[in-house]
């Protein structure tokens, strides 16, 4: 349990983590490489420590250290005897799941009690299609979940049912293997850093928008050696956004942001609820300058925010906006790290709001710029709902978060920065 005081004043500049998704991928795309590549501010969570370990255990060799990682692919990756242990990662479940679709043998893929919880049957239809055994436990196909790769992968065309860039980039990594051609269609456009990579080692990718989706076409390819240098993750930002936002007396810089349209949903959510902040997009990478702010309630539509990494963030400024804040459509929070829609409404009660849902639909009732009331709250083992509350806590009164050690799944330097800044 970490109790977190309320700050008077916050100004400085944040460094958040290299992109853990980018992070996933630069590491699958170097083991699957033959040769070495270089990764430059790689992720430092335990979620990439996972899909390291895992490719070290496909056959790749990778050294790591503070300023990123060497990945050495060998000329064949096999299967590993023992269990791919994903921990609390389902990036790493899913995206192994289909990039072990091609690798000879069978693989068995382990997680923790939250992501054996969690459904792999998303990935394990498409997989199924293309040919692959793909066995879980129960309806869901929750792991641990055997993963045997047959001779050849069939190409498929496949609509993805909901918009997920997990199952968009297994499907995608299994297409590696494929006899042809494999597309994917997804009816919102979510994060392309999968077809982005593999385009940039080399794998011939083609995408095309459809309204407000798109269709990604991979051709059977092996990606070449790359040196990956990975821009700060997004996700990790918006929390400290949100807390300059909120917070009463506050400047906060967080330069070197992934530039991904994919990924900066919430930062128009915030401008439209009235937030102060200043965006300046150079060489790839967005910096963004974020200031108290006066914040009015909005209406999020979840298209507006794919895969809603967001939104325990946004709930803070939500829970401090005058009016009611409608996230509509937002189911997918149910199924993430932790239940993060009963999470959300939660938090947002222990701020002294009224917060309710309507199907999967949540409203919170913002507190009009009044101090929140101080909390202790359980985060349920998830590291975006310890952020949220301790942002909401140096904005407030002060709180105390069961499960804060859970942030090093995603950002063990979170609670430094936060410190940093007061
Ligand atoms: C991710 C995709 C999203 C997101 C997760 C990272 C990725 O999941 O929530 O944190 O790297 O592809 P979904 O694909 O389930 O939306």
């Amino acid at each position: 349990m970490r109790c977190v005081e309320p700050a008077t004043r916050l100004r400085g500049r944040v460094r958040v983590p290299g992109d853990k998704s980018a992070s996933h991928r630069a590491v699958l795309l170097a083991a699957l490489a033959e040769g070495s590549s270089h990764v430059t501010n790689l992720s430092p969570g335990e979620d990439v420590g996972r899909t390291m370990g895992i490719v070290t255990a496909l056959g790749a060799r990778v050294e790591s250290s503070p300023a990123g990682a060497l990945v050495v692919g060998p000329s064949r990756l096999a299967a590993s005897p023992t269990a791919l242990e994903c921990g609390n990662s389902g990036t790493t479940m899913r995206l192994v799941a289909g990039m072990a679709a091609s690798i000879p043998g069978t693989h068995r893929l382990v997680g923790d009690a939250s992501l054996s919880q969690r459904p792999m049957d998303r990935v394990a239809i498409p997989l199924r299609e293309m040919g692959a055994r793909v066995e879980g436990q129960g309806e869901r196909c929750t792991a641990p979940l055997v993963v045997e790769a047959p001779g050849a992968l069939a190409a498929i065309d496949y609509a993805v049912p909901v918009p997920s860039a997990q199952v968009k980039s297994a499907i995608l990594l299994a297409g590696l293997g494929a006899e042809g051609p494999t597309t994917v269609t997804e009816a919102v456009r979510t994060r392309a850093t999968t077809e982005t990579m593999l385009a940039a080692a080399g794998v011939r990718v083609e995408t095309e928008a459809r309204g407000a989706g798109r269709r990604v076409r991979v051709w059977p390819g092996r990606p070449r050696p790359h040196d990956w240098s990975v821009p700060g993750d997004p996700s990790q930002a918006a929390f400290f956004v949100v807390l300059a936002a909120v917070h009463p007396d506050a400047h906060i810089e967080i330069p070197g942001l992934a530039d991904e349209p994919e990924r900066l949903g919430f930062l128009a959510v915030l401008e439209r609820m009235g937030a102060d902040l200043v965006r300046e997009h150079h060489d790839g990478v967005l910096d963004v300058v974020a200031r108290s702010s006066t914040l009015l309630a909005t209406t999020v539509d979840a298209a507006e925010i794919p895969s809603v990494d967001e939104v325990p963030a946004l709930v803070v400024a939500a829970a401090a906006a005058r009016g009611v804040s409608a996230f509509r459509d937002v189911g997918e929070l149910r199924i993430k790290e932790s239940d993060r829609f009963r999470g959300s409404l939660e938090l947002a009660e222990a701020l002294g709001c009224r917060a309710w849902s309507e199907g999967d639909d949540l409203f919170i009732e913002g507190r009009d710029g009044a101090r929140f009331a101080d909390f202790t709250l359980d985060a349920a083992l998830d590291h975006r709902r310890v952020m949220a509350a301790a942002v909401a806590a140096v904005c407030g009164r002060g709180g105390c978060i069961a499960g804060d050690d859970t942030v090093a799944t995603s950002f063990p330097s979170f609670f430094d920065e936060l410190g940093g800044l007061t």
